[in-house]
């Protein structure tokens, strides 16, 4: 009898034994499934999600608003100053310093010394066209006059370079608000004025000191009565000045310029204003807060 027991035991703990662990076996099978259900659902709704939010930006992307800052005309005169501007510089500049490699790579280029000054000449007379251009639209076309007067400099610039160089140095907490024009971009604009005039009008002394002009398809202009005006102290002056001009015109563009429209973190590659003429809702208050402030005030008393 005693035997008997011992074998019934013996089973029944043999029994609770395999349970148990067919048990253990089965509930970390029944843990994996459930993990992957629920993994394959976690994922799921994150796809979701992101789909949800691709659709946000999507919509938000055509809903964005655009502020058109700069018309058709003059973008274009833009692009004929700039083009013209290049061209000057990169046959300009080697002819003032003819020995460096890059310079005879650049000339050799042009076809020789004659080709880089005839290139010169007629991107000069493209540089001369598009500056008188530039002041009949300023004083004909309303929108030429409009940025006329919004261009001119005046005493908030001054206190406007005052609060920024706080704001940067943290000593202002709330940024510039600015008008149509900064005084970054006013700058801008006034020194092409200036680098116009002492451009155009020295490249004028030099020119009628050589007695011709040969702009490519012009031919060549003839003046042979420009060097019995223009004496050889005066032709000098007016080299030197241009020269030294240029270099200092290139080195702004690149310094002042560039780094405003290209450089900036916040408009690097560039600015895209030149090409479209129009700025984002975000960009018109960010940096012009107070146009866009007048015209949102403009559109509420018309009850838009
Ligand atoms: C952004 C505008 C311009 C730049 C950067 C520029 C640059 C230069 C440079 C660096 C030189 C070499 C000076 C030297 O040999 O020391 C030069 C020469 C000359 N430039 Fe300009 N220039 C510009 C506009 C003009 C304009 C508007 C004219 C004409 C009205 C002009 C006419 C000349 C002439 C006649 C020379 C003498 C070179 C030659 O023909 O042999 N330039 N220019």
């Amino acid at each position: 009898m005693d035997k008997q027991n011992d074998i019934n035991d013996k089973f029944n703990r043999e029994v609770e034994k395999r349970l148990k662990s067919k048990l253990a076996e089965y509930e970390s099978r029944v843990r994996e499934e459930i993990q992957r259900e629920l993994q394959k659902e976690a994922e799921l709704l994150a796809s979701d999600e992101q789909k949800k939010e691709d659709e946000r930006i999507e919509s938000g992307k055509k809903k964005e608003i655009f502020y058109e800052r700069f018309g058709i005309n003059f973008r274009i005169q833009h692009i004929i100053l700039f083009s013209c501007t290049i061209m000057l510089i990169v046959t300009g500049v080697p002819l003032k310093f003819p020995k460096n490699s890059v310079s005879q790579f650049a000339i050799g280029l042009f076809g020789g010394a004659p080709g880089a000054r005839a290139i010169h000449h007629f991107f000069a007379l493209g540089l001369i066209i598009i500056g008188i251009y530039h002041l009949l639209y300023t004083f004909w076309s309303s929108h030429g006059r409009k940025d006329f007067f919004e261009l001119l400099p005046n005493l908030r610039d001054f206190s406007d370079v005052y609060n920024q160089i706080r704001y940067f140095l943290g000593f202002r907490k709330e940024k510039v608000k600015y008008g149509r024009f900064s005084y970054i971009e006013k700058f801008d604009y006034w020194a092409v004025y200036w680098g116009l005039i002492m451009m155009i009008g020295t490249g004028l002394v030099m020119w009628l000191f050589q007695g011709k002009f040969e702009p490519i398809i012009f031919g060549e202009i003839n003046l042979a009565w420009g060097p019995e005006i223009i004496t050889n102290y005066v032709h000098a002056i007016a080299r030197e000045m241009h020269s030294d001009e240029a270099l200092l015109a290139t080195l702004v563009i690149i310094g002042w310029h560039f780094y405003n429209v290209h450089f900036n973190p916040h408009k690097f590659p560039m600015s895209k204003v030149w090409l479209t003429g129009k700025i984002t809702e975000k960009e018109m208050k960010d940096e012009h807060a107070l146009e866009y402030e007048k015209m949102m005030k403009k559109k509420e008393d018309n009850g838009d």
